[in-house]
């Protein structure tokens, strides 16, 4: 009996597949529009200036891209996986539990409550006005109780397993959940005003219970680590899972991927302060913060050499199979913006490259590159064994990775150069320390790096709608295959 296949139980990684393709198209079509805005100001009131213009202008739709691409496409593809790689790589299947299924279902209906009220208090200009923790104090208290009900889920599958060792993957997804858990709640410690003046204002305003520069410190300590622990962490559970199992191919070193792990929980923690340098912080934590963010790359491309040499001796897969295609080019972004982003670290480079566009080109050479491709194709890998049908189109999946590619270079390399560009007018002078260049100089010069980067977007886009429609042409019409027919080489057997 022990032997027989188990079958495991779909049902809430459909749930987060379907949620990740929603936020997919809704975050990055908001994130066109930005760019649109950025190059043509026009559009910021396309909808005129009567009472619904508000919701059209940039510093409205900002948050909403930028935490419906983090905390909505991201999460959602996390947990989609979650649920899929936690039961294989544990042995046990979700359907043997109901209370454990009880909590997966309330873990997703209550996520998407949290995402829906999310959307109408952004639009509706609620903010705390923290970068990635806008949501106001009503939202944080659900959000804990979201990440508790997945503690509850990751804890009472280990809880359950038969697998008694943990495979590396079930690390990175332990280590974002206490890492996100211990950010989140020191960052949005904060008062409600409403209670505190006796019901004077209004009762979803909060201040934060941190005052001006501890508030930054706690801020971007915040902020740099959720790029660590939503954007890097999980991400990396996700290749040590999906890249040997569509390759057949063993994780190069098992001891380096542990070595890289213990490297990036200690190393990440302290380099927050590379966000506030030249600021009121003390001087010391802005050293600190340039220093460790060097030393960061020693993890970081510890964890990406991993990934790529586990290809070693099957490279021909890169060039036959569009899955591997994303998760090595993934990877090759990953080693990319973790080479950028110290090198932006250093003091003096980043009194060029601080406020520019160039740190917006860093972020989604990340995002679109590492982020984004990892989690497509994680769900291309998924959609035919939870469907039970063939990947609906190949040349299709094939074409998207070109169009998208594309996309991701028109990005960063346009904003590479606006950036620099940027950062180099606002420092120049003459003589007698005249600015050279007024703030508009520099606008208009932008304006066609700006409409590249517009056309990048809608490129990567262009590819979220194909991968999208790939999958539901997969859940509907794909044709219908045996797990068994589908190649699955694992060196994990799971
Ligand atoms: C070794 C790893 C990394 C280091 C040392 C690093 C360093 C930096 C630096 C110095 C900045 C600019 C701070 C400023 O002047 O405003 C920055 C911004 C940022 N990075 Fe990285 N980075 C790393 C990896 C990544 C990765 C892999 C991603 C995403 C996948 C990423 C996402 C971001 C984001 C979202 C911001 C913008 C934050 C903001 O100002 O809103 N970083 N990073
Ligand atoms: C179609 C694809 C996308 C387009 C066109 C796009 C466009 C933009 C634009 C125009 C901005 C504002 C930049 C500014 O304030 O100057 C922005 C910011 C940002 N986007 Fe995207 N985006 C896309 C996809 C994504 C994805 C997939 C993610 C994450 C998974 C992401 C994460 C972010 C972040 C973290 C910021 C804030 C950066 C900062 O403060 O430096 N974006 N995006």
């Amino acid at each position: 009996m022990e032997n027989r296949p188990l079958e495991y139980d779909y049902t809430i990684t459909k749930m987060f597949m379907f949620m990740a393709i929603v936020m997919g198209i809704i975050g990055m079509t908001i994130g066109v529009i930005l760019a649109l805005e950025l190059a043509f100001p026009g559009v910021n009131t396309i909808l005129g200036s009567g009472p619904i213009a508000e919701f059209t202008n940039f510093s409205r739709l900002r948050p909403l891209h930028t935490d419906g691409v983090a905390y909505g496409f991201t999460l959602s593809g996390i947990w989609a996986t979650w649920y899929y790689v936690g039961q294989r790589v544990l042995k046990v299947s979700m359907a043997e539990s109901p209370f454990l299924m009880f909590i997966g279902k309330l873990h997703f209906w209550l996520y998407v409550a949290v995402v829906a009220a999310v959307v109408v208090s952004l639009f509706m200009g609620y903010t705390s006005s923290k970068e990635y923790a806008e949501f106001e104090w009503p939202i944080d208290i659900a959000v804990v109780v979201i990440w508790v009900l997945w503690g509850v889920s990751i804890f009472g599958l280990i809880g359950i397993r038969r697998e008694k060792s943990l495979y590396i993957s079930i690390w990175y997804y332990i280590a974002t959940f206490l890492g996100v858990a211990m950010l989140y709640l020191f960052n949005n410690m904060e008062v409600p005003t409403y209670f505190v003046s006796g019901g004077i204002g209004d009762w979803m305003h909060s201040v934060s219970m941190y005052a001006g520069t501890n508030d930054a410190l706690v801020q971007w300590w915040f902020g740099h680590n959720a790029v660590a622990f939503v954007f890097t962490v999980p991400i990396i559970a996700i290749i040590y899972y999906f890249l040997p199992k569509e390759s057949g191919q063993a994780v190069y070193s098992y001891k380096l991927s542990l070595l890289a792990f213990w490297g990036l929980m200690f190393v990440y923690l302290w380099a927050g302060g590379h966000h506030l340098l030249y600021s009121t912080v003390p001087d010391w934590m802005q050293t600190m913060g340039s220093v460790f963010s060097v030393i960061l790359i020693l993890p970081s491309w510890g964890s990406a050499i991993n990934m790529l040499l586990t290809m070693k001796g099957e490279w021909q897969q890169v060039a036959n199979s569009p899955l591997i295609k994303f998760m090595v080019l993934g990877s090759t972004f990953y080693m990319f913006s973790t080479l950028e982003g110290p090198i932006q670290a250093i003091k003096s480079v980043n009194a060029i490259a601080h406020f520019t566009d160039w740190i917006v080109g860093h972020v989604h050479d990340g995002v679109l590159g590492w982020v984004g491709f990892m989690i497509m194709a994680a769900i291309f890998h998924m959609a035919p064994r939870v469907f039970k049908r063939e990947i609906y189109s190949k040349s299709l999946v094939n074409a998207q990775f070109w169009i998208q590619t594309l996309g991701v270079v028109l990005y960063f390399s346009s904003m590479w150069i606006a950036g620099i560009t940027q950062g180099m007018m606002w420092r120049a002078h003459d003589e007698f320390g005249n600015l050279a260049y007024s703030f508009i100089d520099t606008v208009t010069v932008l304006h066609p790096y700006y409409t590249i980067r517009a056309v990048g977007g809608l490129l990567y886009l262009t590819g979220v709608f194909m991968w999208a429609y790939n999958i539901y042409k997969t859940a509907t019409a794909g044709r219908v295959v045996d797990e068994s027919e589908l190649k699955n080489a694992s060196p994990m057997a799971a």
